[in-house]
């Protein structure tokens, strides 16, 4: 077992890094009071994990009670979570009860908002399945559900009690899933970390991922996570929005297909290369971070100009007829995302290798010109 703990001064907790049952029963005992758990998942994860998961927890004698949302972005929504305050009363989950968010993105985010509003805030715990929620959402207490105006426009800041990252979990995923992990993976190695975009750089021409070489990147971006976090916990100093490399074109590019085209992950593979477009624009790094963001992008199956990957779709949408209108409607998008400054736009982007910078505010005109150059390769 390997622990790394998010050390808050007012909720500090543990990420747990183990394949074992016992772990993760352990820490949960470790609860005091606790009158029932609630299992949040969804209608993919429900059908691998659930039955499994559950009976681990009633063996151990705990009182059990399971809600499913629908899979995938669109799950994310005011439809689950009020869904989730009626199936919570139903199964008499009060306040002494601990909610259990066993999924990917969409679940700890859409199950953490219901945790921290139900009866005004009941226990959570994260219990990752997808290697993007293993690298990222589980971690650091965001919170949220989209709404048609925007992605993650209603949310909380609400710490989980604690984080079982069990790797066995991962290994029932797909491609498009693990690709959807894999962006989150190169957000970290650009932001923060020259060594280890070599790392990874390496292991993706060789072509095989192994399960060592897999725990150990999550190994890593959870601890840039934990760092992170425990510095800027609520995003007001400048570093957590470090994370959000990527993030501003692809929140727009979300909720302007309507939720349901892409992954997260697709979406900030987007957002990366167009990140990286915009840095060399702006002379803040040389057009070689650029070709290496593009390259690692591509031997993740994530490159936004090439088939078969659905970007690519999308890329030829934006550049076909609709071109204008399509690259308008973004930039006003970006421009109501709630990280904009007085319909300014606010960008996370690059200096070099593993060196990103927080904070610069782009207007319309500059944000519309190097759109219509990116969708235009
Ligand atoms: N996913 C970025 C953050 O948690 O801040």
């Amino acid at each position: 077992m390997k622990k790394i703990t998010v050390k808050l001064k007012t909720n500090p907790y543990n990420i747990i890094l183990s394949a074992k049952e016992a772990d993760f029963i352990s820490n949960l005992k470790k609860l005091q009071d606790l009158s029932s758990v609630f299992i949040i998942t969804d209608s993919v994860i429900s059908k691998i994990h659930l039955s499994k998961f559950k009976n681990l927890l009633i063996q151990n004698k705990f009182i059990v009670k399971t809600a499913v949302i629908p899979a995938g972005e669109t799950g994310k929504s005011l439809k689950s979570l009020s869904f989730l305050y009626d199936s919570a009363l139903k199964n008499g989950i009060d306040r002494k009860s601990c909610v259990i968010a066993l999924g990917g993105g969409v679940v700890g985010d859409c199950a953490g908002f219901f945790a921290s509003t139900y009866m005004r805030g009941i226990r959570l715990v994260q219990v990752p399945t997808t290697l993007l929620a293993a690298c990222d959402s589980s971690i650091g207490g965001k919170t949220a559900i989209n709404t048609d105006g925007g992605k993650n426009i209603a949310g909380t800041f609400y710490q989980p009690y604690f984080v079982w990252l069990n790797t066995d979990f991962l290994k029932t995923l797909d491609m498009r899933q693990i690709r959807n992990g894999l962006a989150e993976v190169v957000k970290y190695a650009f932001t923060f970390d020259n060594k280890f975009i070599d790392y990874l750089s390496k292991i993706l021409e060789i072509g095989i991922i192994t399960e060592q070489n897999f725990e150990y990147i999550i190994y890593k971006c959870c601890s840039y996570k934990a760092d992170i976090v425990q510095k800027d916990e609520k995003e007001t100093r400048g570093l957590r929005a470090l994370l959000n490399l990527g993030h501003t074109l692809a929140h727009a590019i979300e909720t302007h297909t309507k939720y349901n085209k892409f992954l997260h992950g697709e979406a900030v593979a987007i957002g990366l290369l167009f990140a990286a477009q915009l840095s060399v624009y702006k002379k803040l790094c040389k057009q070689e971070v650029y070709d290496e963001i593009l390259s690692i992008l591509r031997h993740c199956g994530l490159d936004p100009q090439s088939p078969p990957f659905s970007i690519y779709v999308f890329s030829k949408e934006i550049a076909g007829q609709n071109k204008k209108s399509n690259i308008a409607a973004l930039v006003n998008l970006m421009k109501k995302d709630k990280k904009s400054v007085n319909s300014k736009i606010n960008f996370t982007l690059l200096k070099g290798f593993g060196k990103a910078q927080s904070g610069y505010l782009i207007d319309d005109k500059t944000l519309y010109n190097q759109l219509k150059v990116f969708f235009n390769t």
